[in-house]
């Protein structure tokens, strides 16, 4: 595959939209060069299982976005199945891992790709692949949208990667902030200001900062900038 894009960030950050800038430091990844990465994910794919007949596996719920965009680009016979993990729950305790959906499909014998939004210190993954590969697929492999290089505590690869990008809390494009900003259609990096324990408050003319309250999840608060 071809060498994956590093993203810097760039000083201007002067395109972030109006109704964002409160929250947005600067667009780390704009809109338009998401369409053409996916395009470029789904086109290798497409290549890779021709003829197969795919299990996607999608992470709830960072995916939602890049997944929607991805399949859409795919006209391999496939079926989608999704597992719920996240690296907070109910509690706050940091980096416990959560399941809160299983797989419904029997994998056994089938070729599975495993589609995340992040791969940052790898536990997420690293969980998710141990208990794939016990249920005996085919084959099993990775595509990520982003990836953090430098974080890695786990030793997972992917094998098709959208971005590589450098070590801040980003959001957008199906990443949220406490469950927040998900919506945004472009990868955004946060004012580092609102991840300082305030909780965040949208309001119709951005957001603000309400009370030293804020939900960090482990990961998430990991990836500050
Ligand atoms: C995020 C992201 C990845 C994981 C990556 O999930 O979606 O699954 O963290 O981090 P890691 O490589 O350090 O494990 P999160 O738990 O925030 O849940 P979400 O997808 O619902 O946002």
């Amino acid at each position: 595959m071809k060498a994956v894009p590093v993203v810097a960030l760039s000083r201007r950050g002067g395109l972030v939209p109006r109704v964002w800038r409160r929250d947005v430091a600067a667009v780390l990844i704009p809109e338009e060069r998401l369409a053409r990465r996916v395009r470029a994910l789904a086109r290798r794919i497409q290549k890779d299982y021709q003829g197969r007949d795919l299990v996607l596996v999608a992470l709830l719920s960072g995916t939602l976005v890049f997944l929607a965009d991805l399949i859409r680009h795919l006209t391999l016979p496939l079926r989608l199945d999704f597992i719920g993990v996240s690296s907070y729950g109910a509690g706050t305790v940091p980096g416990r891992l959560v399941f809160t959906k299983e797989l419904k499909l029997d994998v056994a014998g089938r070729d599975v790709l495993v589609v995340d939004d992040i791969l940052d210190t790898g536990r997420t993954l690293r969980r998710v692949l141990e208990k794939l590969e016990a249920l005996r697929p085919r084959s099993l492999r990775v595509c990520v949208l982003l990836e953090k290089k430098g974080r890695r505590v786990e030793p997972v690869k992917a094998d098709y990667v959208g971005f590589e990008i450098p070590d801040l809390f980003v959001v957008g494009y199906g990443l949220d902030y406490a469950e927040r900003y998900r919506h945004l259609p472009f990868v955004g990096v946060l004012h580092p200001q609102l991840l300082d324990g305030a909780e965040v408050v949208e309001t119709e003319r951005g957001s603000a900062r309400n009370g030293p309250a804020a939900r960090h999840s482990a990961g998430r608060t990991a990836r500050r900038v």
